[in-house]
């Protein structure tokens, strides 16, 4: 099959296309899916550069990747199944989260598969799988987000945090996002309140330099989603209320070691003895939760925010794109 893979940590150039690859054999308890689409996400980029070094002491390979092929967001029709697979069957149009998607044929676990929204396209059903659960369990789960609420989500034009605005504003809240000045429209279009430019306002310094219909940005939130910028927990606890929620979804600035670890265990431990809660977040891989985003889909209050598509062979560059930060919302690989 066709393919592309990866012998060595490093940039997108360690990665390339070939033409004759072997086609993986799902074990009883995995699908085998025919890729139509599949996702690219920052976990993507961790893998191919092998950083922070943390990820390669939790399986992936200490010296170079343990799976060849890159990708992990699939949306594709079922080829076949191991001997324990009942839910599904050939021939099911299914979006999740698996191995090797960058590839014609990719297993998945049954576990991490769900059954592909009808209106949605196999490129947007890509798009969709571990950003929107990231989304969806940031803030129902660990941000026990209620109607009415303050809510910030903090890198909100990115593949998280495109969707974190709308499943937000789907819950009932006055939903505040940040980013660059290049995307305020975006994030404008998926529905926040208002707009906060990273680069003309501060966090926690006061009412930002805000946009919107509904006027200026909230000084305090009940509940911040910080996904991008690796802010101090100081500077982030000074945006929430006095009983608000920070949740703390990812952090590019973390260093090449440990990824910003000691700023989670900080967060943790501090969070024992402060009337704030603040909490370090990994997403579970469900295919429940799947199903919780198709529903949202289908009530016509979740849409991935589509940018580009990138034929397999032009894989490398779409994952480029993504860590020059010129994606808007998410991106994908047509197979
Ligand atoms: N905890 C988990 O289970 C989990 C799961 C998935 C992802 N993650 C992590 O979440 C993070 C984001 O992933 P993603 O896929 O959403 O990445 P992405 O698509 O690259 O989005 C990054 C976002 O951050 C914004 N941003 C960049 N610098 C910023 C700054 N200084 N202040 C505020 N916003 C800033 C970007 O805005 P502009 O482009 O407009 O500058 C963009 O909106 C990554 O670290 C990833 O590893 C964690």
């Amino acid at each position: 099959m066709r393919a592309i893979v990866q012998d060595a940590y490093g940039s997108a150039d360690a990665m390339r296309f070939d033409a004759d690859v072997e086609r993986p054999v799902p074990g009883d308890d995995d699908v085998l899916v025919r890729v139509r689409a599949a996702g690219v996400d920052a976990g993507v980029w961790h893998l191919m550069t092998g950083t922070p070094y943390l990820v390669r002491l939790m399986g992936y390979g200490l010296r170079r990747p343990k799976y060849r092929i890159p990708g992990m967001d699939m949306a594709g029709t079922v080829e076949a199944v191991g001997a324990n697979v009942t839910r599904l069957r050939p021939g099911d149009e299914v979006f999740g989260m698996g191995k090797g998607a960058f590839a014609e044929y990719a297993c998945a676990p049954q576990a991490k598969l769900a059954l592909k929204p009808a209106s949605l396209s196999f490129e947007q059903a890509a798009a969709l799988p571990v950003s929107g659960l990231t989304a969806l369990q940031a803030l129902r789960d660990s941000g026990g987000i209620r109607a009415g609420q303050k809510v910030l989500v903090i890198g909100a034009s990115g593949g998280v945090g495109s969707y974190a605005v709308q499943l937000a504003k789907a819950y009932g809240a006055e939903v505040t996002g940040v980013c660059g000045t290049a995307k305020t429209d975006l994030v404008r279009s998926l529905g926040a309140d208002h707009v906060i430019d990273y680069t003309r306002a501060e966090i926690g310094a006061g009412a930002g330099t805000a946009t919107g219909a509904a006027g200026g940005a909230p000084a305090r939130y009940d509940l911040v989603l910080d996904i991008a910028g690796g802010r101090p927990l100081s500077r982030l606890r000074r945006a929430l209320t006095p009983r608000g929620t920070l949740v703390l979804v990812g952090n590019e600035a973390g260093g090449r070691w440990s990824g910003g670890m000691g700023r989670l265990l900080r967060a943790a431990l501090l969070s024992l003895f402060v009337g704030q809660r603040l909490r370090p977040m990994a997403a579970a891989e469900r295919y429940e939760d799947l199903d919780v985003l198709a529903d949202f889909v289908g009530a016509g209050r979740l849409t991935p925010a589509l940018d580009r598509t990138y034929p397999l062979s032009e894989a490398p560059e779409a994952v480029r794109s993504l860590a020059e930060h010129r994606v808007r919302g998410k991106s994908v690989v047509t197979v």
